[in-house]
């Protein structure tokens, strides 16, 4: 069994952030959204991993090499521009050659890993391997329509969808997906989709079998996605305290402060993680925040919000919530005469003032 993620794409949705970095090294909880991607597979016992990168992008490679850190063996496989998914399997097949394999989104995070999607796959000794997640919104995502317990069908953003499933972002496949993804038209919005593949597969009689995911999983590609994903990854984290803590500080409940963080006259609610290098000082953090490397809070509340490295927050006095704040970002009260406020914000930020 091997393994192919995906690494590429636009990233449009999780714009200014994806202007000068990929989305899957984006952090959730202080952990970047391909870590957790790269060791379910290696959970679930798989060595031979594939990334898809677009093309000319060596971040993904600057980061994670080849792969010996988390017990795997990374191949790249650069695509020329991101025509879909479907197109993604189509240029992975000389790395996957016959063996079984499973296509992972690399920008979904999903409690528990793959491991038990893998081990169902291998016994049902079926074609495909669907797994799928009932969904508020079935509409953004591939639908099936299930008779019988089979799926019968699957579209893909249906306007009408036939249940309310979304065909997740795990896929476990045997080599008949290659005729599919190498016979299916590119569709109207100029991808070749994944669901057509399904389509294909089913239309030729081929045995798909699938799973529901009963505990949570995200599809981080909008900047609300991020922070529930957020949410979801820190509900488990647990208490430890590596970092100096002062006395007139108060840390409540699971937080997790690592070397080399310092708190001063500070509250801490969590969940919450802070990473090194970190100052809180005269501040709050709230539930579910993650303070990335090197971050700076002086007299500020942040709460609710994913915080990435070096960023400055500098005397707030409205709480920061529901907020991504990109690496080296500042946010500071204006001390000099004129008082207004001056922004310095690139192309598709948002800034929602109070
Ligand atoms: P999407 O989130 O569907 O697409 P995107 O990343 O281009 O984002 P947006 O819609 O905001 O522009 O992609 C799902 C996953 O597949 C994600 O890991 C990116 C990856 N991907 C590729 O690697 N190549 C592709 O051709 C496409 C469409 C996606």
């Amino acid at each position: 069994m091997k393994a192919l993620i995906t690494a590429g794409g636009k990233g449009t949705r999780l714009r200014p952030i994806t202007h000068t970095q990929n989305k899957h090294l984006i952090p959730v909880a202080n952990k970047r959204i391909l870590d957790y991607a790269i060791e379910y597979v290696s959970e679930a016992g798989i060595t031979e991993v594939g990334i898809i990168t677009n093309k000319n992008d060596d971040e993904v490679k600057n980061v994670y090499g080849d792969g010996s850190k988390f017990g795997v063996k990374l191949t790249y496989i650069p695509q020329d521009s991101p025509r879909g998914l479907a197109d993604c399997v189509r240029i992975a097949e000389p790395f996957i050659g016959k063996e079984p394999f499973v296509f992972y989104l690399g920008d979904n995070i999903i409690v528990g890993g793959i491991k038990k999607f893998v081990r169902e796959f291998e016994e049902n000794g079926t074609n495909c391997h669907l797994v799928l997640s009932k969904v508020p919104d079935p509409e953004r995502f591939g639908v099936p329509e299930i008779e019988d317990d089979r799926i019968v069908r699957v579209e893909e953003k249906p306007s009408n969808p036939k249940s309310d499933f979304a065909v997740t972002g795990i896929y476990l496949y045997d080599h008949n997906i290659f005729e599919a993804v190498n016979n299916i038209e590119m569709s109207d919005r100029g991808e070749l989709e994944i669901s057509d593949a399904h389509q294909y597969l089913i239309d030729k009689g081929m045995e798909i079998s699938y799973s529901e995911i009963t505990g949570w999983w995200k599809d981080t590609g909008k900047p609300n996605d991020l922070i529930e994903a957020n949410r979801l990854v820190l509900d488990s984290v647990e208490r430890k305290i590596e970092g100096s803590v002062d006395d007139e500080s108060i840390i409540q409940g699971r937080v997790n402060i690592a070397k080399g963080a310092k708190i001063e006259n500070s509250h801490i609610r969590g969940p919450v993680v802070i990473g090194e290098g970190v100052k809180v000082i005269d501040s709050y953090i709230g539930p579910y925040t993650s303070l990335n490397r090197d971050t700076h809070v002086k007299n500020s509340e942040v709460e609710f919000s994913i915080v990435m490295q070096e960023v400055k927050i500098y005397n707030q006095n409205t709480r920061l919530e529901n907020s991504i704040l990109g690496k080296n970002a500042a946010i500071a009260k204006s001390v000099r005469k004129p008082g207004a406020n001056k922004f310095i914000i690139g192309e598709n930020s948002r800034v929602f003032l109070l």
